[in-house]
């Protein structure tokens, strides 16, 4: 549940800040994080965990606003990467590179250089090949790379598709007997430290159970495979906690945490975690104007000046974003505001859907809807057959959950200048990153 997201007097506050307010200043469509909110997901993993007082690895790729960065690296974060930009950012933001873990399967040179000129942690390695390489770069550089292998356990994460990764047909990770031959050989390569083991199961993983599943396979592995060249003194689960979207049972951490810690201590390992959407995801909504109103007579449709291009998750994966007007009097029908009637607006959603959607006014006094956006191609909604409160022209709607992947994997798509994120910290609010301009969609562009 969000606790910085609330109605009071039927507008939408985040912390002390009206909503509209922002949305009249900053202009639409606009993300707004709540500082508060941000800080208070990264302090309960950290109390769930701190028994192993772990390395918190914020994932980068979830949100990779400086802004947002600079906070969590104050709080004490450190942070998971995947490209020589993400380290840039993070360094960028004050981060320290003794807390930074380096993931992906196509590291380039550049990238594994200045990750050792850096001094990072350590590289997640994903492959034999790249082994090798970063074995022949720190030789280059007189210097010797910490690495930890990330593993393939074979394990199901039973999340979206798109989004598995410890599965033996994913591209991530090396498979236990590759692993095992490559400690096996690791006095062959003497410019790698080898640190630890790491996986990353997918994202979201509602459940323990993958977790559980995994580190089974992990701790006898790392129980055969230690010795002096080959201490495995880390141990990186990787992120994939879960979040609440719509109804989703989600594990809070304190069930992550009894579900890992005992392999900590079986291991005698330290413990890292890469954490990103269940720090950022419930932090920020998206704002978005209501431009028009259309029915054709089948359907209806809510245009409003937010489109794929701001907020890519329903058109890619068909996530469900909450979306309620920034005014309403009506306490959301959601679980994200623990509302008592959550249930009931889920299942007749689900028999909207059943019935092949409509346009009535329903019984309820809310009207079946598409959320709908201005790119040029149908993949461009945010809900299908949503049920809304009727809204006018002009009015603003709140997506929610927007925080992490949202502005992090926007594009200019259709040449649209991306939104501005500003944070809320009590009654206060900084612009983290302006709107972009018209100029800045032509940023390095030759006639
Ligand atoms: N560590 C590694 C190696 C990862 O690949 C990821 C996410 C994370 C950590 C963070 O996972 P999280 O805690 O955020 O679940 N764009 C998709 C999600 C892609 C996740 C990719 N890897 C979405 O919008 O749902």
């Amino acid at each position: 549940m969000m606790e910085q997201f609330r109605y009071e007097s039927g507008q939408l506050l985040c912390e002390g800040m009206a909503v509209d307010a922002l949305a009249a200043e900053y202009g639409t469509p606009l993300y707004i994080y709540s500082k508060a909110a941000l800080l208070g997901r990264f302090e309960s993993i950290r109390k769930a965990f701190a028994e192993a007082a772990p390395v918190i690895a914020f994932s980068v790729k979830s949100c990779s606003n400086i802004g947002i960065l600079k906070i969590l690296q104050e709080a004490g974060s450190g942070f998971d990467i995947v490209s020589g930009g993400e380290l840039a950012r993070v360094l960028r933001a004050g981060g320290d590179p003794r807390k930074v873990v380096f993931a992906g399967v196509a590291k380039s040179d550049d990238e594994i250089r200045d990750a050792l000129d850096n001094d990072i942690l350590m590289l997640n390695v994903e492959s034999e090949a790249e082994l090798d390489n970063i074995q022949n770069i720190a030789a280059e550089m007189g210097t010797v790379a910490p690495v930890a292998l990330r593993l393939n356990p074979d394990v199901d994460a039973r999340t979206n598709a798109k989004t598995t990764t410890g599965k033996k047909e994913n591209k991530f990770g090396i498979d236990l007997m590759t692993a095992s031959r490559i400690i096996k050989n690791i006095a062959l390569s003497p410019n790698i430290r080898l640190l630890g083991v790491d996986i990353h199961l997918g994202s979201p993983v509602n459940s323990t159970g993958p977790y559980t599943e995994a580190l089974n396979k992990l701790a006898d592995f790392i129980r055969d495979h230690r010795s002096p060249r080959s201490q495995l003194e880390y141990l990186d689960i990787g992120g994939g906690f879960g979040l609440l979207y719509r109804d989703e049972t989600v594990p809070s951490f304190q069930e992550y945490a009894d579900a890992v810690l005992p392999f900590v201590k079986k291991t005698g390992c330290k413990l890292i975690l890469e954490p990103g959407r269940s720090i950022a995801g419930n932090s920020a909504i998206l704002v978005s104007q209501v431009r028009y109103l259309k029915d054709n007579g089948t359907k209806h449709f809510t245009i409003i000046d937010a489109g794929m291009n701001d907020l890519i998750r329903p058109a890619m994966y068909d996530s469900y974003h909450f979306i309620w007007p920034t005014k309403s009097n009506r306490t959301p029908p959601s679980h994200l505001f623990g509302a008592a009637d959550a249930p009931e607006y889920i299942a007749r959603e689900a028999a909207d859907a059943a019935a092949g959607g409509g346009r009535e006014m329903q019984p309820d006094g809310l009207i079946l809807t598409d959320v709908v956006g201005p790119i040029c191609e149908s993949s461009d909604a945010f809900a299908k057959g949503r049920r809304l409160p009727l809204v006018n022209r002009g009015q603003n709607l709140a997506i929610f959950s927007a925080g992490a992947y949202g502005f992090a994997m926007s594009s200019q798509y259709n040449s649209r200048p991306r939104p501005a994120e500003v944070l809320v910290d009590g009654d206060t609010v900084k612009v983290l990153r302006r709107r972009e301009t018209v100029e800045d969609l032509m940023l390095g562009e030759e006639l």
